[in-house]
């Protein structure tokens, strides 16, 4: 692994039902190659517009790097059938300027260990077989990859979740519930600002870079 990774002064946590909005904007501003890789082929804006709002009903576990209140990248984690079994699909998307800062890496950590947590054993992620960048980090993770058909599946088996596992999810989901109420009020003081002088405030990095210091769990 490469030297570059920290270098980011966002938060990573799971996204609220009430987060919708942040997660369609952030799958908005993919360019048309990310959105190729995302979805294995090209999209327009109302499919992700229409992919975003059902969000929720797919129960979905979407974690969220966030910096200055914006998305900029997620991990999906979503089950198959209607409750969660033995297999489960993850999907990756990191916006073009923050690609390659190690944010992916970070992202399917989280999305291996909520997996374990959830007695998931297989987590395929279907992606371009040109998808290198997929690839290693998926390697980085130990995945096993096979080709499918010019698609890769990449297929994890997370092992067993233990105690340490499921309280290191549950822990990090209180300080991620800490940052969403943060985000709420820093927005809705952002909105009395703009109200009041019709200038934005400040863009909230301040916070973000504060908070980063917040320890990430051991093995996230
Ligand atoms: C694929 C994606 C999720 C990876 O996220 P990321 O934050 O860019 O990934 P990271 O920075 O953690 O790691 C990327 C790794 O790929 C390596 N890499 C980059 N280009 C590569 C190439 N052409 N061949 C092999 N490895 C390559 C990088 O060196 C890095 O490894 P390192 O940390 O050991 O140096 C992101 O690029 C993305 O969202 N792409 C568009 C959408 C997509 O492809 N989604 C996946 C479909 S499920």
């Amino acid at each position: 692994m490469s030297e570059h990774h920290h270098f980011w002064d966002g938060v990573i946590r799971k996204l609220w039902p009430s987060e919708t909005e942040k997660f369609r904007d952030h799958l908005l501003r993919l360019d048309k190659d990310s959105r190729r890789m995302r979805f294995a082929h090209a999209v327009s804006d109302s499919f992700i517009e229409d992919y975003a709002s059902r969000m929720n009903d797919m129960g979905a576990i979407v974690y969220a790097f966030i910096e200055g209140g914006e998305v900029r990248a997620v991990a999906e984690l979503k089950k198959l059938g209607d409750t969660w079994g033995q297999e489960a699909e993850a999907a990756f998307s990191v916006e073009n300027g923050y690609q390659e800062k190690g944010i992916g890496t970070e992202l399917m950590g989280r999305v291996i260990r909520a997996a374990r947590n959830r007695g998931v054993h297989h987590l395929f992620m279907s992606c371009l077989s040109e998808n290198r960048k997929m690839q290693a980090i998926a390697l980085k993770h130990e995945a096993d990859l096979r080709f499918e058909y010019g698609e890769v599946i990449g297929e994890i088996v997370p092992i067993d979740s233990d105690y340490f596992s499921i309280m290191a999810e549950a822990m990090e989901d209180r300080v991620g519930y800490l940052l969403a109420v943060l985000d709420v009020s820093r927005a809705r003081s952002k909105f009395k600002k703009l109200g009041a002088t019709g200038t934005e405030g400040t863009t909230g990095s301040d916070k973000d870079a504060a908070v980063q210091k917040v320890p990430l769990a051991k093995g996230a």
